[in-house]
């Protein structure tokens, strides 16, 4: 007979997102109220997205003033280190190790605490280095941009790229806590702003038809930044999002569906495709605009809602079309590749999610590649007309 150890065990997680503003005021106490062990100087470094840093002139003079002011409590090991923002940066490991280096170098150890201030690639690089040194140092990951703040920030994955494929090398880790402070947005370009809430869009489409309806209704007001309704569709998508994780039954994804990934497969794909040139955010929107045409084609979607889906990606400016969806070699599409990477990355059978309703999904383990091939057409058609029609 075997002898086995039967192991079984339950670990308790918490942490808090947190939504501010100006997090760096020395009368801000969103941080220091963190702090758990509030009688030792607990040691911090800092990255911070080179963007972020150069439009927020005063951002490292406010973290130094505010390190000052909480000098008893927290204690600021050495300036902040810059770092590039964008996806760029997590194709190169080198950064891990520079990351790597400075943990160690600056004595940061598994009591202390990382700040991550900057968008999501930024996010997921750090988080990667954070969890992984000392096999795994707090993060405090501050988003910068609409879409880590409405998603990527508030959730429990990190990752770099390798050998061309997106997030391949990652983990799933707990941040110690997220805040999201509505002052970073300000500096976004208006494209950067809108890509974010692409996943906003996403998630209102599989889990909220009120978050679509809301989107829906007050698109003039999303466009012109209006406050009121960008706080409310960050804080409800962030909701969801975190919801999800904690509630959802599976916050390290070890099924092999990934139910928040509406729109993903083809996301992941066109990013690689571009040659990343084609932002997260856009690549979602494109991926929504193609799982939704596909959902209508297949009879599952109503052609009402459908067209709900399409006007509501062209009112905010989101792209619902990109060339590299019809990039093919020896008459392949190479989009398709784009379904196994997916399996592969998240293990087991294919899972895609599609749309039965807005607000509401329903997983596939097939797909039909003419009638994607059909969409494709369809989206190139409509995308053609937009532009005439403007
Ligand atoms: N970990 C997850 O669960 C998860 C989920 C979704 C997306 N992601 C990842 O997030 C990344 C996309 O993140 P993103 O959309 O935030 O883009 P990004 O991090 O690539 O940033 C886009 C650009 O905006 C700049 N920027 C950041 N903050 C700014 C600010 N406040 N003002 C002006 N410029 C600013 C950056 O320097 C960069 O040039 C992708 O790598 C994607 O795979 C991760
Ligand atoms: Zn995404």
């Amino acid at each position: 007979m075997d002898k086995i150890i039967s192991q079984r065990f339950l670990l308790k997680f918490n942490y808090d997102v947190i939504f501010t503003k100006d997090v760096f005021n020395t009368e801000n106490y969103s941080l220091i109220n963190l702090i758990k062990n509030k009688n030792i100087e607990n040691k911090f470094i800092i990255f911070i997205d080179k963007n972020v840093y150069k439009l927020h002139i005063n951002l490292v003079n406010n973290i130094k003033n505010y390190f000052f002011k909480h000098n008893k409590i927290i204690k600021l090991q050495s300036d902040p280190f810059i770092i590039y923002g964008g996806e760029v940066i997590k194709n190169h490991y080198i950064l891990v190790k520079y990351i790597y280096k400075l943990i160690d170098a600056y004595k940061i150890c598994r009591q202390s605490y990382i700040i991550s201030i900057g968008g999501g690639a930024l996010q997921d690089l750090v988080g990667f280095a954070a969890s992984t040194a000392h096999r795994g140092v707090r993060l405090i990951r501050i988003p910068t941009t609409t879409l880590s703040q409405d998603d990527s920030g508030v959730g429990v994955k990190n990752g770099i790229n390798f050998i061309n494929k997106k997030n391949f090398i990652g983990c799933f880790s707990i941040p110690f806590a997220v805040i999201n402070d509505y002052k970073f947005i300000s500096t976004l370009s208006d494209s950067r702003f809108i890509e974010g809430l692409s996943e906003a869009i996403k998630v209102s489409l599989i889990k909220n038809i009120n978050l679509f309806n809301k989107i829906e209704k007050n698109f003039k007001n999303i466009i012109k930044r209006k406050d009121t309704v960008i706080k409310y569709i960050i804080y409800k998508s962030a909701y969801i999002h975190a919801k999800h994780i904690s509630s959802g039954g599976d916050p390290f994804e070890i099924t092999s569906s990934r139910p928040l990934d509406f729109g993903h497969w083809a996301a992941h794909k066109l990013e690689n495709l571009s040659k990343y040139k084609i932002s997260h955010g856009n690549a979602v929107a494109i991926g929504i605009a193609l799982d939704s045409t596909y959902s209508f084609l297949i009879g599952i979607l109503s052609k009402y809602e459908w067209k709900r889906v399409i006007k509501l990606l062209i009112n905010i400016n989101l792209p619902i079309y990109s060339k590299e969806l019809n990039y093919k070699k020896n008459k392949h599409y190479l989009l398709f590749d784009g379904l196994n990477e997916f399996r592969e990355h998240l293990g087991g059978q294919l899972t895609i999610t599609l749309l039965k309703k807005i607000g509401e999904k329903i997983d596939v383990h097939e797909i039909n590649k003419d009638i994607y091939i059909k969409s494709i057409k369809i989206l190139k058609l409509t995308n053609f007309l937009k532009n005439v029609n403007k």
